[in-house]
């Protein structure tokens, strides 16, 4: 027999495909559901393609291969040629007649873990390798594509270049946190130096190195030369952090721009996020709307409101004064020189703006070494950009470009100057004003799903006791 061309679900559903009625078709997918009588069953068959499944109709007299339909269970996986016509059921247009039925894998219906509809999100978790079968999951990693390819899309239209900057690194400058190592000495017969500490010279690298919490600073070196550069790439973050929000392992999305001062630096943050949330709403209409009715009945209403309105700017003094204005009984008490706590981010957010906020100009003592210092001397030029529902999701700032503020400033926070002499040198020949921030892609993937926990948004997460798959 004739291989047919296999068309995929998302074509005969969304595209038009009326010159194909009446012809014979090739899908291939996985069952979702089966029901129907003696007489006739109805398949439903997805192929990942799209958020819908096709409806397969199999007259059961007319089937020959008995053996093939009692494998076609939730989970099994098929190959059908049949007759497209067009569906007197609701909720599709189109139909297969089944005229021959290919068994791939099947899937025996008492073991299949996925065999019955609603498991809790927490128990797809522990099944982390079969749960991109799920419609919930479909539609997120779907949406995961299209938010990757927006955001190349966006930098590329907009002249910035797409920098490799190294996952494994032999500098902690960023101070964002504890560090994965990454060694091939043997951990039970370490060699040691005269002073009994573990020789790292006889490592690998031949120096300490581990992964990096941040492409920021090789970044930096790029758009001192290319002027606009962005990087999009894993992280890694030790931090023994069990919230919603928090992975160990995350990607981040860094641009880093010659001559744009913190101003500019916000335009472009602004203008970048509501970019992406438009190429949402424009191009993945049917996995959001799946994931408003089952998760999260505001959430267009959300990425609308991000969309249509103006990001409120101020600084982080100003933020202070409203908090401890508010009334509100915080879990963490707010004062100047404090670090905010999502609880505060999202009053300011969700209670005082009714917007996205912005916020800036915060102390120097609780930000990174690299952030340009302010004339007042107690604040620097940082910005963080604050969402409903998930406080921080963007942290950037202007550079300090000159030497001696700088260099100043590694002294101060006790960083090895030798780890990080070749960041000194940019400052030394041909510095220039400079801005940058990153995104956090799961965060941003949070806000645009309506899920509740960031590690529903990535494929295999990557937590504190949680390597699993
Ligand atoms: O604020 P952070 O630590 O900033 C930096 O790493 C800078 N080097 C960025 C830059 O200026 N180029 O992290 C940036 C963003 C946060 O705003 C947050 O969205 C996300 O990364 N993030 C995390 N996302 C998931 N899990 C974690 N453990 C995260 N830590 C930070
Ligand atoms: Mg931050």
């Amino acid at each position: 027999m004739r291989e047919l061309q296999r068309h995929r679900v998302y074509d005969l559903l969304k595209k038009d495909s009326s010159h194909l009625l009446g012809k014979e078709v090739n899908i291939k997918g996985w069952v979702r559901t089966r029901r129907g009588s003696k007489h006739v069953a109805f398949i439903a068959v997805n192929d990942g393609s799209i958020i819908h499944s096709i409806q397969v109709v199999v007259d059961i007299q007319a089937f020959k291969d008995e053996e093939v339909l009692r494998n076609i269970t939730t989970g099994a996986c098929i190959s059908v040629n049949g007759t497209l016509v067009e569906s007197k059921g609701k909720g599709q247009a189109v139909e297969i007649k089944a005229t021959k039925i290919f068994l791939y894998g099947a899937a025996d219906p008492e073991k299949y873990p996925l065999q019955k509809k609603g498991h809790t999100l927490e128990f797809l978790r522990e099944i982390a390798h079969l749960r991109p079968r799920t419609n919930t999951f479909g539609a997120i990693f779907r949406i995961r594509h299209a938010l990757s390819f927006a955001i190349h899309k966006f930098f590329n239209d907009n002249g910035f270049f797409y920098l490799h900057t190294p996952i494994i690194t032999g500098s902690d400058a960023e101070g964002a946190g504890a560090m994965f190592r990454v060694t091939t000495l043997d951990m039970k017969n370490p060699p040691f130096t005269k002073e009994g500490e573990v020789d790292f010279s006889k490592d690998f690298f031949g120096k300490e190195t581990n992964l990096t919490v941040s492409g920021q600073l090789e970044g930096e070196l790029g758009a001192l030369a290319l002027s606009n550069i962005y990087t999009f790439g894993p992280t890694f973050r030790a931090e023994n952090s069990h919230t919603s929000r928090h992975l160990s392992e995350f990607w981040m999305i860094e641009p880093e721009m010659a001559f744009y001062d913190i101003h500019d630096n916000m335009d472009l943050a602004e203008s970048f996020l509501k970019y992406l949330i438009r190429y949402l709403l424009d191009h993945c209409t049917d996995d959001l709307e799946f994931l408003q009715k089952m998760y999260d009945k505001g959430l267009t209403e959300r990425l609308h409101m991000i969309v249509d309105n103006e990001f409120k700017r101020l600084t982080y003094t100003q933020a202070i004064e409203i908090l401890e204005g508010s009334g509100q009984a915080f879990e963490f008490p707010v004062s100047w020189g404090v670090d905010l706590q999502s609880e505060h981010e999202r009053y300011l957010v969700e209670k005082e703006f009714g917007c996205p906020v912005i916020l800036t100009d915060y102390p120097r003592q609780i930000k990174a070494f690299y952030m340009k210092l302010n004339d007042d001397g107690n604040t620097v030029r940082a910005m963080d950009v604050l969402f409903p529902k998930i406080g921080e999701i963007v942290g950037g700032s202007q550079r300090e470009e000159n030497y001696e503020k700088l260099h100043g400033r590694i002294r101060e926070m006790g960083i090895h100057e030798e780890e990080v002499w070749w960041y000194l040198e940019t400052r030394k020949f041909g510095t220039a004003p400079h801005s940058g921030f990153g995104l956090g892609f799961e965060r941003l993937m949070l806000f645009v799903t309506g899920m509740g926990n960031i590690r529903d948004v990535i494929p295999f997460p990557r937590a504190p006791q949680n390597a699993d798959f």
